[in-house]
């Protein structure tokens, strides 16, 4: 399956794109996480150094230009040897940097679109691979380029009401694009946390409690792999891909 994790920023989406991916990972199931942030930060999620991460594909001036060209840009790039190329290995989970892919679909005519769309293209074609995008925080950027290359969304909130608000509007803008596969994680959630009534929102699939080990670690490592809950997290994940497999 090829899924999106998307929600307010701050709220676990990065975090959660590593332990769905390292749970399926340990399930042998071969997992691509993807990116699609500004930031390092599912890099640092997934315990790599700030040097050891590779530069997001969309700044990539150089492949940029060898793979589409300037002014009269190539439409089909060669794409087929970029997951290799690109992706690095960590633990049993390969990742890659892209970059935001907000205009990815937009027909905006820049080049680093033009690889982007045409990278996505080609991986989800590989059908036995799973593949999780950690998507840029917010509304906004939420549109057809972002969400026409996954089958499924996890929106990622806090049990707060401008998190609820922000997966509300999520959930709603990527049905409208015709994306309904969609479930509601709730993070850093108290077990007897009710949900508000508000309108839109997915359905609420799993709580994920504050970690006592990851709020210990932070200062020394941004790493949220092999934790003491992972356990918990196990069945969180488990539970997130029964639902969007219905
Ligand atoms: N359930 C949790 N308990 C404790 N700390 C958490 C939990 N979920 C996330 N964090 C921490 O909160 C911060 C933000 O999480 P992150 O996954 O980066 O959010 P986002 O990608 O939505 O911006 C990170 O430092 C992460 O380690
Ligand atoms: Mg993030």
């Amino acid at each position: 399956m090829k899924l999106a994790v998307a929600g307010k920023g701050g709220v676990g989406k990065t975090s959660l794109t590593v332990w769905l991916g390292d749970y399926l990972a340990r399930q042998d199931e071969e997992v691509m996480l993807l990116d699609a942030d500004t930031a390092l930060s599912l890099g640092q999620a997934l315990g790599l150094r700030e040097y050891d991460i590779p530069i997001p594909l969309i700044q990539d001036k150089e492949l940029i230009r060898e793979r589409v060209g300037e002014g009269f840009f190539q439409i089909n790039p060669k794409v087929d040897d970029l997951p290799d190329r690109l992706s690095k290995q960590v633990g049993k989970l390969k990742f890659m940097v892209m970059g935001t892919i907000a205009d990815a679909g937009s027909g905006c005519a820049c080049s680093p679109n033009a690889l982007v769309k045409a990278l996505l293209a080609h991986l989800i074609v590989q059908k036995k691979q799973w593949i999780i995008v950690d998507l840029e925080a917010g509304v906004e950027h939420l549109g057809r380029g972002t969400v026409e290359y996954v089958d499924g969304m996890i929106v990622v909130s806090e049990p707060s009401m401008r998190g609820l608000q922000t997966a509300a509007r999520i959930s709603v803008l990527a049905r409208q694009i015709g994306l309904e596969r969609q479930v509601l994680v709730l993070n850093r959630a108290p077990a007897d946390f009710t949900l508000p009534d508000i309108k839109g929102l997915p359905p609420l699939t799993a709580k994920i409690p504050v970690l006592p080990s990851l709020a210990a670690r932070q200062l020394e490592s941004s790493s949220v792999l092999d934790l003491a809950e992972r356990d918990q997290l196990d069945e969180v994940a488990a539970e997130v891909i029964a639902a969007l497999k219905k």
